[in-house]
C-alpha cells in the first residue's frame, strides 16, 4: 500500500517512542498529526517537527471524546501509544491509569468505529506474557499473565481491538512491543538499558535486582520500521493480527546487559540482589513478524549500548536530574493533579 497522502494520527505522539516515530513516517511520506496531552511536560519532543509541513500537534487528552472527531478528521491510519506507560507509573497513579488506559484508550477505539480510518495499530506489550517459568522463548499464542495495572489494562485493550472482528470496517493490528532503549527527543532513562548505562556513565554503583531474569528489547527506531511495515502490508497479512516486536538475538538478561556495558566502563561498580519487586521474566519468539512480514531489528542492544554511552558522553544529558519529570515516567502533570497537588501543598 503506497504512503503518498496518507494521513497517520499518533495518539501519545509526543512520547519516547511517538517522537521517533514522527521523524520516520514523515520522512516517509506520511502526514502526521500529534495528539498528545505533554503529560511529562514534553512540550520540546514536537518541536523538531513544528517546521515541517506535513506535521500538525493537537494538545488533547484522550479522557475527554469530545476532541475525537476533531483528530480524526481526515485521519487514514491511527497509532495508538498514548497512555501511562510502565509498572511504576500505573503502581503510583491507579486511578488515572484506569481513566488513560482502559477508559480512554477504550473510547477511542469506539470513536474509530464512527470514522473512515482504514488502519489502527493498539500498541501492546510483552509485558503482557508476565512471569514465564518454562525455559522457552514465548510467541503471540501463549498464555497472557499480566502481572501489573498496566499490563492488565493493555490485554483488556488487545481482547477488545480482537473482539471486533467482523463488525468493523477497518484493519486492526495489536503489536506487542519489547521494551525499548536508544535515543529519542523525549528521552526516557527509566528503561533498563538507558538507565543501567546512564548510571554507569556517572560512576553510580548500580543495584541490579534478579540479573538473570530475561526480556527483549528492541531499538525505538525499530518500532517505527515495524509500524511503517504494518501499515503498507497488506490487510490479510495484519488484520486482526497479533505480533510481538523486536527479535531473539536481543533477548538478554540484566546480567548480561551489565556486562556489555562493562566493556566500555569497566571500573563499574555492579551490586546484584534477589528477590526485587518486578517478578517478569520472559524470552519472547518473534517468528511471526519476521516470517509473515519480512521485519527484523537492525540495531543490536550492544550498539545500542554505545549510541546512549557517546551522547552521554558529549554532555547531552547533563541536566537529567533538573528536570526528572521530562527525562522517565515518574510523576505525571493532568490539570487535576496539579490541583490536588496544590491542595496537597497548602
Ligand atoms: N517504552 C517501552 O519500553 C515500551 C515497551 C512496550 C510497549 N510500549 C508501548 O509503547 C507506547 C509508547 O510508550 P513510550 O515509551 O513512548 O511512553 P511515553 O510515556 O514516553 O509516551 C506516552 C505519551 O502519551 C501521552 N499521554 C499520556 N496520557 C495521555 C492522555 N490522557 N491523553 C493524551 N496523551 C496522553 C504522554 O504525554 C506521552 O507523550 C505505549 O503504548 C507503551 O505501552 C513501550
Amino acid at each position: 500500500m503506497a504512503n503518498d497522502n496518507r494521513k497517520v494520527l499518533l495518539v501519545g505522539g509526543a512520547g519516547y517512542v511517538g517522537s521517533v516515530m514522527t521523524a520516520h513516517l514523515l520522512k516517509k511520506g506520511w502526514s502526521v498529526r500529534c495528539l498528545d496531552q505533554l503529560i511529562y511536560k514534553n512540550e520540546s519532543s514536537a518541536w523538531p517537527h513544528l517546521s515541517h509541513p506535513q506535521y500538525e500537534f493537537m494538545r488533547g487528552d484522550i479522557r475527554n471524546p469530545n476532541i475525537f472527531p476533531q483528530a480524526l478528521k481526515d485521519v487514514d491510519d491511527v497509532v495508538i501509544l498514548a497512555g501511562l506507560v510502565g509498572d511504576p507509573i500505573t503502581k503510583t497513579y491507579p486511578e488515572e491509569s484506569d481513566a488513560i488506559n482502559r477508559v480512554g484508550v477504550g473510547s477511542f477505539i469506539d470513536a474509530v468505529q464512527d470514522h473512515s480510518v482504514e488502519r489502527l495499530i493498539f500498541v501492546s506489550t510483552c509485558s503482557n506474557y508476565g512471569l514465564v517459568e518454562r525455559d522457552e522463548a514465548v510467541d503471540e499464542n501463549y498464555p497472557l499473565a499480566p502481572l501489573s495495572l498496566y499490563a492488565k489494562h493493555k490485554v483488556a485493550m488487545e481482547q477488545k481491538i480482537l473482539a471486533l472482528k467482523g463488525r468493523v470496517g477497518f484493519c486492526p493490528t495489536v503489536l506487542r512491543f519489547a521494551t525499548a532503549f536508544g535515543l529519542s527527543s523525549r528521552m526516557r532513562f527509566d528503561l533498563t538499558v538507558n538507565e543501567f548505562v546512564r548510571e554507569l556513565h556517572m560512576g553510580k554503583e548500580l543495584l541490579v535486582f534478579d540479573p538473570k531474569t530475561w526480556r527483549p528489547y528492541c531499538h525505538v527506531k525499530d518500532f517505527s520500521r515495524a509500524v511503517e511495515q504494518v501499515l503498507t502490508a497488506s490487510a490479510d497479512k495484519v488484520a486482526f493480527e497479533v505480533f510481538n516486536v523486536g527479535c531473539e538475538a536481543n533477548n538478554f538478561t540484566k546480567l548480561m546487559i551489565v556486562e556489555e556495558i562493562v566493556k566500555h566502563l569497566p571500573r563499574s561498580k555492579v551490586a546484584y540482589q534477589e528477590r526485587g519487586t518486578d517478578p517478569r521474566n520472559y524470552r519472547v519468539n518473534f517468528e511471526k513478524i519476521r516470517r509473515r512480514l519480512n521485519f527484523t531489528p537492525e540495531v543490536s542492544v550492544q550498539q545500542g549500548i554505545s549510541e546512549i554511552l557517546a551522547s552521554l558522553r558529549q554532555g547531552l544529558f547533563d541536566h537529567v536530574e533538573e528536570q526528572k519529570h521530562f527525562f522517565g515516567n515518574y510523576e505525571i502533570f493532568l490539570p487535576e493533579t496539579r490541583v490536588s497537588a496544590l491542595r496537597r501543598a497548602v
